[in-house]
This record gives C-alpha cells, structure tokens and sequence, in this order.
C-alpha cells in the first residue's frame, strides 16, 4: 500500500504552492490524495505584481518541521478568510492587507534588533549567574519596571513581600519567565502601533497578555505545566495580532493613507490569522516549538486535539482572564469539555478560588477584548 500523505505533508504542499503563485508560477505538483484541507485558490494577486518583488529570502525555518507546520497552517487560515471574503473589489487594501501578511513571515514578522537578542542571549546562557544577569537587565528602566509589575502580581506574588529589584524579580518569575518579559518588552518597542481607531485594541490585547501570564504561572501545576514556560507563552500568545497590526501600520505608512477595510473584518482576520502568526512568531524569536504549538493551538477550536499540558494551562488563563474582565465566573466545566482539557479540575479551581483574580483585572473590567 501506498503510506497516506500525512497533515505535515499537506502543509508542505501549501506552502510550496503559495511561493510557487507568489513567484509567478504554477504549482508543479498536486495535493496529497487524501488531504483534509481544500487545495489554496491564489490570494488573487493582480498579474505582474509577483514579479516586482526582489528576490525573497529563505522563509523563516523552511527547514524546521514546526516551521513548515505553522506556515502551512497560516496559508489554510489565508484561504479560509479570502475564500469568504466577498466584497474584494470595493476593498482592495484587503488583499493588500493579507498578502503582506502571509507571503513572507521572515518580512511580516519583524526579527529583533542586536541589542535585544544580546539580552536575550544572556538569559539562555546556562553559565550566567543571577546577579550578573539582573545587573544587565536592570540598565534599561522600561524592562525594570515590566519585571517588577510581573514579579509584584497578584498572581504571582500574591501574600508574599513585594520584591524591589531585579535580582529578586527574577527568582520570582524564573528564567523562562524573565526571558519571555524581556522579550515581551524588546516586542512592544519592535511592532508599530497604528494608532487611530485600532489603539485601543492594541492596548487590550496588550494588557489581556500581561494578566494571562501570571494566570498560567498560577494555574500549570494544576494542568501539568512547567509554570515558567506557561508564564512565558502566555505573556505572548497573541502576539499573532499585533503583527498584523504591525503590517497594517507599514502599509498605511507606505500608501500615506488609511487603508480601507469593511467593518467588522480585522476582528474577523484576527481571529482566524493570529494562531499560526503568533506560532511563528514565536518560533521565529526563540521561544521554541513547544511555545509555538501552544501559541498556534491556545485557542483548542480543532475537533481532535493533541494532550498538550502547556497549550491547555494557555486556553484555560486566557479564558479565566476574558471570563474575569466580563465580571464573569468561568464555568470550569464547560471549559474542561471546549477545550478538551486533561489537567485536574479540582485543583485549578483551587487555584482560582484562593487568588483574588477580580483584583488582579481590577481597572480592566471594561476594556475590550
Ligand atoms: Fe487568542
Ligand atoms: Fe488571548
């Protein structure tokens, strides 16, 4: 028997596919057989403009299975989105809008400057002490205060005596914790915000992931998490979004104007875009694939799901975060059976019932998602 073309294979097929419509060419080869997923219409850019492009540089992790994975996954949420679309000729800058979105994440999504991967090279390093490290961290005000508003949570330092340093900062958080707000912070400077209509939810989402982070630091024992990593990821996980935003903000800087967009539809793309950005993105600034699948999966709408303590521990916060930003209960339950959760039930309630999360959003009750 022939063996069966597996997802990864139909990812790979994608991807190659969309380059091959990019570079102006037809796709050489056909789908797999059996593959689940529609084979990709082209994004329908207008004939000629591929051919202007310069050369394209390699795509991020071409070669990296979670790479091919989460890029091929992108392309499938692109078709999804575009095939619904209707409205494309009285919105053009939506097509715009997509195609520099996924066309080249090694474009779309920015890579750090020297500096912040030297910082972040610093907290990898296995033979840095603690001391060194926070003396190194503690030159740039901005991330002091991002460690010392993490570190000083409710979440996290809950009952204990809040910590003034860095040095303290960082035992508190752990290094994967520490790693993730530098990195969070080397991001907030990185991805342009465009302003107007949009800033405020920027600034939601931006908020919705501080809060979701100390949430899954408190809530991976009961998940089966490394509270670190859950920290991390969820300090993260939609970052997905602001990359998008960050292209929309390119783009109406480069046309000098607004683009046109109908209402209602960047919500739309952020939904269906921002899991398989948001993974490579993570894989693109070091997280790890691990992080990336969590990010790609946290939002566990697939109808069979892989048992993933991290990516659980990460749909669980952000939900325990929308449910308290509502002034809602959340409905552990529920929640166990959407998300197909495997953790332990009773000890996540635990942990919610003993931290006062209501005071952790306090002032963010009604901002919106
Ligand atoms: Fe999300
Ligand atoms: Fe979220």
């Amino acid at each position: 028997l022939a063996p069966q073309p597996t997802v990864s294979d139909h990812a790979a097929f994608m991807f190659r596919s969309l380059l091959d419509r990019l570079r102006g060419r037809r796709a050489a080869s056909t789908p797999p057989r059996s593959a689940s997923v529609a084979p990709a219409p082209p994004p329908s850019a207008p004939a000629g403009r591929a051919s202007r492009q310069p050369p394209e540089p390699p795509p991020v992790d071409q070669h990296d299975d979670a790479g091919i994975r989460w890029r091929g996954a992108l392309i499938a949420a692109h078709e999804e989105l575009w095939t619904g679309f209707t409205a494309r000729r009285d919105y053009p800058d939506v097509e715009q809008l997509l195609t520099a979105v996924v066309r080249d994440p090694a474009t779309a999504i920015r890579q750090l400057p020297t500096a912040a991967r030297d910082a972040l090279a610093l907290c990898d390093a296995a033979d840095v002490s603690r001391t060194r490290l926070a003396a190194a961290l503690g030159k740039d005000p901005a991330l002091v205060q991002a460690l010392l508003r993490q570190a000083n949570s409710a979440m996290l330092g809950g009952g204990r005596a809040p910590v003034l340093g860095v040095d303290a900062a960082i035992g508190r958080i752990g290094l994967a914790g520490t790693r993730a707000v530098v990195l969070a912070n080397c991001v907030t400077g990185l991805l342009s915000n465009p302003g107007g209509a949009f800033a405020p939810m920027v600034a939601a989402i931006w908020d919705h992931m501080v809060r979701t982070g100390p949430l899954a630091h408190a809530l991976a024992p009961a998940m089966g998490a490394d509270p670190d990593e859950a920290f991390a990821v969820a300090l993260l996980h939609d970052v997905g979004k602001l990359v998008i935003f960050d292209r929309l903000s390119a783009l109406r800087t480069a046309s000098r104007r607004d683009l046109m967009l109908p209402p209602g539809w960047i919500s739309q793309a952020l939904g269906m875009l921002h899991e398989p950005l948001g993974a490579l993105a993570a894989l693109r600034w070091g997280l790890g694939p691990a992080a990336a699948d969590a990010i790609g999966r946290h939002h566990r709408a697939a109808e069979t799901l892989p048992q993933d303590p991290l990516a659980e521990t990460l749909f669980l916060a952000e939900r325990v975060d929308h449910c308290a930003r509502r002034g809602q209960v959340p409905d552990l339950l529920v929640l166990w059976d959407v998300g197909q959760l495997s953790g332990d039930l009773d000890a996540a309630a635990a942990i919610l019932g003993e931290d006062p999360t209501v005071e952790v959003l306090e002032g963010d009750a009604t901002r919106a998602a």
